[in-house]
């Protein structure tokens, strides 16, 4: 069953740790968290971007698909299905849809307008149980064509959006979607503790998790970041393992080209990076 990622969240607030979103493409993609998650009795958040949501041929899909594979794979723990960084629109197909969460990102919104429109997303969600994310202060990098210069977020505009009653706020603090450039000046770690302040006991999300160092990423969860999004990270793990898979020719060798054995190291190097950020993340055993 999918829940909304509230408790879940609020758990990981009280207990000083954080919960991993871990974006999907795929069914590969899929089956290698959900197993991930029940191995490690994890809660995790299962992110899904417009486009990501798109190339599974829509939300529907994706539901149907991550609701069977709970079901199917006997999956205990909270699993979370949630829109990542979603349009007005996209947050509205979501709900039909059926996830169990959204982050309504409105940050290139004049914050008159973010504020509203989150307004009205809060009182739906309320109504039919989801969780929804906000975003104050644009996410540098870029993700799926939304490219963002990485500011970092006003705490006052925080307390704004936080207390219209989202479930959880991403605030940009320095961190940006895909690899960190050698020249990153780290996390702000100044505005992060002036955010916390100011929302008091609201679970802070932070992207851009790829290629974060473990102390930062620490040093976050003890300042009030309670979920960490992972995207990147799964993708460059994945290409790696099939790389040295058809480098070894191995593509070529029997039924070697079969796609449940090609696509099988790609799908142990998933799990392998997402058990690591769980242990790291310290979601472990908390399911
Ligand atoms: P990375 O791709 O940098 O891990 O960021 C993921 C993310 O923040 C998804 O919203």
């Amino acid at each position: 069953m999918l829940v909304s990622a509230k408790e879940m969240l609020t758990k990981a607030k009280e207990g000083h740790y954080a919960v991993g979103q871990f974006n999907i493409n795929n069914l590969e993609w899929t089956k290698a968290i959900l197993l991930t998650a029940e191995e490690q009795k994890s809660p995790v958040i299962l992110g899904v971007s417009e486009g990501a949501g798109k190339y599974m041929c829509g939300f529907k899909t994706v539901t149907n698909m991550v609701k069977a594979m709970i079901e199917e794979l006997n999956i205990t723990v909270p699993v979370a299905l949630h829109l990542d960084h979603g349009s007005y629109e996209a947050c509205y197909k979501c709900i039909d849809a059926g996830f169990s969460s959204i982050m309504f990102d409105g940050s290139h919104y004049p914050i008159e307008e973010n504020v509203a429109k989150t307004k009205e997303l809060v009182q739906v969600c309320a109504e039919k149980g989801l969780s929804l994310e906000a975003e104050v202060g644009s996410i540098g990098g870029e993700e799926d064509g939304v490219v963002g210069m990485g500011e970092c977020a006003d705490p006052a505009e925080c307390k704004m959006i936080a207390d219209l009653g989202v479930t959880m706020l991403a605030a940009g603090i320095g961190n940006i979607h895909g690899k960190y450039p050698a020249n990153w000046a780290g996390l702000s770690f100044e505005t992060l503790a002036a955010i916390s302040e100011k929302v008091g006991k609201m679970p802070l999300v932070l992207h851009g998790g790829t290629g974060i160092p473990e102390d930062m990423i620490k040093k976050a969860i003890d300042l009030g970041v309670s979920k960490i999004n992972v995207n990147t990270e799964c993708q460059l793990a994945f290409a790696a393992a099939t790389r040295t898979y058809v480098e070894a020719g191995k593509d070529l060798q029997g039924k070697g080209f079969d796609p449940r054995k090609l696509l099988a190291p790609g799908v142990e190097a998933i799990k392998a990076t997402v058990k690591e950020k769980m242990e790291l993340f310290g979601s472990v055993g908390k399911a």
